[in-house]
């Protein structure tokens, strides 16, 4: 009985093809109703003779059966590594021939860019929400509700909100948040997504920018245009970058300059170095005192500049695509010729620094 017991298990865990099945054949065996189990629980009903026969077979079968599973386990398992050994493998050389497939977007690229240089000169990277109260993305920065600078930035509402929460219309909502959070002196840049309900070829609803805040003590226009050169001179990669600051009118910044830099042509096309004439770049100004006291900072303590751009333009500037909405029609051509390979990596030794 035992013998022939012993021939149909050993059979079967030979069968076994996986952990599964041979889990299966011990739980026949050796489970709680298992065949072998129902054996030695037979010994006690047993009278002394015939148990002294059978209970060494009873146990030397259950030995024979344990051990002949744990064997099969460990060889199934080996299997199992062997074949995972061989279907997986990750190839850490760089692919030679053909080159690799995706690349960086320009704007990514930028941002990248506009970091390094940012991070070079002491700026940290700051972020805010895209949906923005009313409160941040206006009020605060000098906008009130019957200000026309409202309705000159095309807001997206946000439906139910009761007009109190927006699509933020610019970055500079960014620099409330840091005063509100950070202890002067600061020195902050922020990149990142805006929203406004306009499109053509140079205006997209959805577009980039990138806010710029330094607040210290005895901050002056001077700081604030030897900054703006030096980010311009390391982002076009020129030394013969010239600026103009032209006297402008924002909110949140007294008084105001918006900011040339002068281009010229160079094989047809028009670069940006020399002055043979003027484009706007930047927007920028010191910070109202009335922003600085609404974060709860005293203006007669802190004091400091700001500035705002698009990053969209200055990639458009430096790289030379002339269509705002090819940036973000997902087209794989415009890609490929635009987009940037994971070895272009901004760096200051690369000429992208300050
Ligand atoms: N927020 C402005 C805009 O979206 C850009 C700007 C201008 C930001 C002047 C500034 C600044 O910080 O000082 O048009």
């Amino acid at each position: 009985m035992t013998q022939s017991l012993a021939a149909r298990f050993e059979a079967d865990i030979a069968a076994a093809a996986d952990l599964a099945a041979l889990e299966a054949v011990r739980v026949a065996a050796l489970g709680k109703s298992g065949e072998v189990t129902q054996l030695l629980k037979s010994l006690g009903g047993m009278d002394a003779e015939t148990r002294t026969a059978e209970a060494p077979r009873i146990h030397a079968l259950r030995e024979a059966v344990t051990s002949a599973i744990a064997a099969k386990k460990e060889a199934l398992e080996a299997a199992e590594l062997d074949r995972r050994l061989a279907t997986e493998h990750l190839d850490l050389s760089l692919p030679a021939g053909e080159w690799p497939r995706g690349s960086i977007h320009p704007v990514s690229q930028v941002m990248d860019e506009l970091t390094e240089i940012f991070a070079d000169m002491g700026f940290a990277v700051a972020e805010g929400p895209e949906i923005e109260d009313d409160w941040h993305n206006f009020s605060a920065l000098n906008i009130p509700e019957t200000h026309p600078a409202r309705a000159m930035h095309d807001t997206f509402y946000i439906e139910g909100s009761g007009g109190h929460q927006v699509l933020r219309t610019h970055t500079s909502p960014v620099q409330i948040r840091t005063m509100q959070s950070t202890q002067p002196p600061i020195r902050i840049i922020a990149p990142g997504r805006v929203y406004r309900s306009d499109s053509d070829a140079t205006h997209t609803p959805m577009f980039h920018q990138i806010e710029g805040l330094v607040i210290d003590r005895g901050i002056t226009m001077g700081h604030l245009k030897w900054t703006l050169e030096t980010f311009l001179k390391a982002f076009f990669e020129r030394d013969d970058v010239v600026l103009r600051l032209r006297p402008s009118y924002f909110p949140f910044t007294e008084p105001s300059a918006e900011v040339d830099v002068g281009w010229s042509m160079e094989k047809g096309r028009r670069v940006v170095g020399g002055s043979e004439g003027w484009m706007e770049v930047l927007g920028s100004g010191m910070v109202h005192p009335r922003v600085i006291s609404a974060c709860g900072l005293d203006p007669g303590e802190w004091q400091g500049f700001a500035f705002g751009t698009g990053v969209d333009r200055l990639a458009m500037l430096k790289y030379g695509m002339d269509d705002l909405r090819a940036f973000f029609d997902g087209d794989l051509r415009w890609m490929k010729h635009y987009g940037f390979t994971f070895l272009d990596v901004p760096t200051l030794s690369g000429g992208v620094g300050a």
